[in-house]
């Protein structure tokens, strides 16, 4: 006969906890708690030493600001982990931080983490190794785009096709869900970062201005454009003052150091050359969307027709991308509240719900829910 006693006890001194360990920011639910944290996923080391001085907001507060040994790094590329002594620090950093000290002592928690879909067995044992030298109990996947999925109450239980797009910072999760499993997912290291990157590139090669990561996200969120339906606005000298525009057009005062001359200048860039730059990554994804779409099979199409495709990640809040991916797949297509935390909201509601949901997780073997 089988002791409920371990399971009763457990609940009452660990608080288990979903974690979304991003490649641009981390995400941490507590059980009954909800959201507890939301960081950058940055970590601050010293290179002459090895120690890590801070990680989170306070890491990112530190880059630039001090002197050259110490570098931010960010140890999660393309929602991998690359670097993972970092890693594990970064993931012991916030079990740590998310812990309520109740007691004099505190059972280790048992996390769930959200990993990128077809993510290879060396990168997911990555992950549970990361995750039990960091403090937790006991470590379980799942995939983002179904916790997205879930996050944003799909119902991915039904036989029901729901196709769902996370476009975070390292990687682009394109997933159609059907009766508790992923029918179709793809992964494309296409995703936020790409576009700061080419923003970067095309102020180098137009301007010979050289800008910082931090100056090309503010561009790319502050004027940053996918598509417009002006279409053909392509007036490299389109600015905000410009009255023969119907539609006002935004631009953006970015600060840099000129390349030639090696003195810092300041250059106005308007929207429409920043569309024009990330215009290539922007077609490679939706380029994929449209693949996934060929691949679905029809009876899903017909549920995807009609309740249309959900856009999530901190990358889908980027302007005109929801219409330029409805305009080019035919289908409707929704963009969700709050999409950078879809994914742990998600891993948190399995946690949650485990006894309906465990079929959802990517490993379930040792995982009895707790009483
Ligand atoms: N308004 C905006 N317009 C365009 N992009 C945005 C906007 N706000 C945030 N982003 C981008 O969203 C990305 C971060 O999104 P998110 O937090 O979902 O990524 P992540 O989960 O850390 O990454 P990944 O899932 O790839 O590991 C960054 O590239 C950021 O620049
Ligand atoms: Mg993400």
């Amino acid at each position: 006969m089988k002791l409920n006693f371990l399971p009763n006890f457990s609940k009452f001194f660990a608080e288990d906890m979903a974690i979304d360990l991003g490649t641009a920011n981390s995400v941490v639910y507590v059980q009954g708690r909800g959201i507890v944290i939301f960081e950058p996923s940055v970590v601050a080391v010293n290179q002459k030493t090895g120690q890590i001085l801070a990680v989170g907001e306070e890491a990112k507060k530190m880059v630039g600001r001090t002197p050259s040994h110490i570098t931010a790094v960010r140890p999660m590329r393309h929602g991998v982990i690359s670097d993972f002594e970092v890693t594990e620090q970064m993931f012991r950093y916030f079990i740590e931080k998310a812990r309520k000290k109740r007691f004099l002592f505190n059972m280790r928690p048992r996390v769930i983490v959200g990993v990128p879909v077809g993510v290879t067995e060396v990168e997911k044992k990555a992950v549970i190794d990361a995750g039990r030298s960091a403090g937790a109990r006991e470590v379980f996947l799942i995939e983002e785009p179904m916790a997205s999925a879930i996050g944003i109450r799909l119902p991915v239980q039904e036989a029901q096709g729901s196709f769902v797009v996370d476009l975070g910072g390292g990687t682009t999760e394109i997933a159609v869900i059907s009766l508790g499993g992923i029918v179709l997912g793809k992964s494309l290291r296409v995703a936020g970062d790409k576009l700061c990157e080419d923003i970067m590139q095309f102020v180098q090669e137009e301007y010979k201005l050289l800008i910082g990561e931090r100056m090309a996200e503010n561009i790319k969120i502050g004027i940053g454009l996918a598509y417009s339906s002006e279409g053909k606005n392509d007036n490299k000298a389109a600015t905000a003052g410009n009255k023969k525009d119907k539609v006002i057009k935004r631009d953006f005062k970015m600060r840099g150091r000129n390349l030639v001359t090696g003195l810092p200048e300041e250059i106005v860039i308007s929207e429409d050359e920043i569309r024009r730059a990330i215009e290539k990554s922007v077609r490679q994804i939706v380029n994929e969307i449209k693949m996934a779409i060929e691949e679905t099979p029809p009876e899903l199409i017909a549920d995807i027709m009609h309740n249309g495709i959900y856009l999530c990640g901190g990358g889908s809040q980027l302007r005109g991308l929801d219409e330029l991916i409805a305009k080019e797949t035919r289908m409707p297509v929704k963009t969700v509240e709050d999409p950078k935390t879809s994914v742990v909201r998600g891993a948190g509601m399995v946690l949650e719900n485990l006894d309906q949901l465990k079929e959802v997780l990517i490993e379930t073997k040792e995982l009895e829910p707790p009483k």
